[in-house]
């Protein structure tokens, strides 16, 4: 395929591990499960955005870009890891973060700083929509911004993770029937999907979706699609998806985007106390719930082997201490810990 005639400049640490989960999976009842240790990319604290900074900034490269802008959250891993990009490639970085600036930073809003960020507070608006506003002025000093979409999620992004999947094949021959993982800017699904059908026919990608709502009026799922599809297109790949092809779990988003709940809490705690790794309350702690609830919904068969993919986002922890006191934890799951 045309994967390696594609641009990327070198940010992350590659291949990342794959380890199995047996404690986690007995305690389970489940099939075997392993984890695939892309929060071990590398840059300030890894994630799954530095695979597809990879692809995105040699764009910005060529381009002759000398600043980036991007937006998120205001716990965006996204941003913190584009920063630490930036700071590797001696490029200025405005985030646009939503919420107020607080009191006092904390997570990855103190990493974004270290990493010399410049921060702009959007209040409602999380999914970048300032960001034009910030070009122009920009523009206006002579700068030469190049914008990072949301998420990283545009094919190039999607890129990234169609050579992810090349990379587990690298490492694993003997298959995986099932791959799961948060889900919600899209790209990283929608790659893996694609490289799913390319070099892993039989394994079911699942998405755990993290966010309620779809974005802008789209549907989440319509967005993966057709970022698979015109990733599919852009690497000249004779594949097509429908619809019934994008596998998304939506029954997992509890109260919202990162509103952590007891699923969540029992994700982490059971994972930490099992196997030693540390989720994210946001993403990879949702998407593990996603996981139990799969596995305890009987989803799997005893046979199978499931992949968790871990994206990142353990600075995030440090930012949601309220939701994760001891004393919550005792409450809600330490009960049915394993001795
Ligand atoms: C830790 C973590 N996992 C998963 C995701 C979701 O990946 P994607 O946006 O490609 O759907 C994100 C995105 O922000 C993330 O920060």
């Amino acid at each position: 395929m045309e994967l390696q005639e594609q641009k990327r400049v070198s940010l992350a640490y590659l291949p990342t591990p794959i380890t199995e989960l047996t404690r986690l999976s007995q305690f389970l009842g489940g099939p075997r499960l392993f984890i695939k240790r892309d929060d071990l990319t590398g840059l300030a604290l890894g994630g799954n955005k530095t695979r597809k900074l990879e692809y995105i900034l040699a764009e910005a490269l060529a381009q002759g870009a000398d600043c980036l802008i991007t937006a998120g959250a205001i716990q965006s891993n996204h941003c913190r890891q584009t920063a630490a990009a930036a700071a590797t490639l001696g490029l200025e970085c405005h985030l646009v973060l939503g919420g107020e600036a607080p009191e006092l930073a904390n997570g990855n809003v103190i990493l974004d700083t270290l990493l010399g960020a410049h921060l702009h507070w959007s209040g409602d608006n999380r999914k970048g929509e300032d960001i034009p506003a910030l070009v122009a002025t920009l523009q206006a000093q002579g700068k030469q911004p190049y914008v990072v979409p949301y998420g990283g999620s545009n094919v190039l992004g999607a890129t990234a993770y169609v050579a992810a999947m090349e990379e587990v094949m690298r490492q694993t021959h003997s298959g995986f029937t099932h791959m799961v993982i948060a889900s919600s800017s899209g790209a990283t699904q929608a790659g893996m999907m694609v490289g799913q059908r390319h070099y892993a026919p039989q394994c079911d990608i699942i998405g755990v979706a993290i966010d309620k709502e779809g974005i802008g009026d789209t549907r989440f799922e319509d967005t993966v699609l057709a970022l698979a599809n015109d990733t599919a297109h852009y690497l000249k790949l004779p594949i097509h998806f429908d619809a019934k092809d994008v596998l998304l779990e939506t029954g997992y988003t509890g109260a919202g985007y990162a509103v952590i709940g007891d699923a969540e809490r029992e994700a982490i705690a059971l994972t930490a106390q099992l196997s030693g790794i540390l989720l994210d309350p946001v993403y990879t702690g949702r998407a593990m719930a996603g996981l139990f609830g799969m596995i305890r919904a009987g989803k799997f068969r005893a046979t199978d082997r499931v992949l968790f993919w871990h994206t990142g986002g353990a600075p995030a922890l440090f930012a949601y201490a309220d939701a994760l006191q001891p004393a919550q934890m005792t409450q809600s799951v330490m009960n049915q810990y394993p001795d």
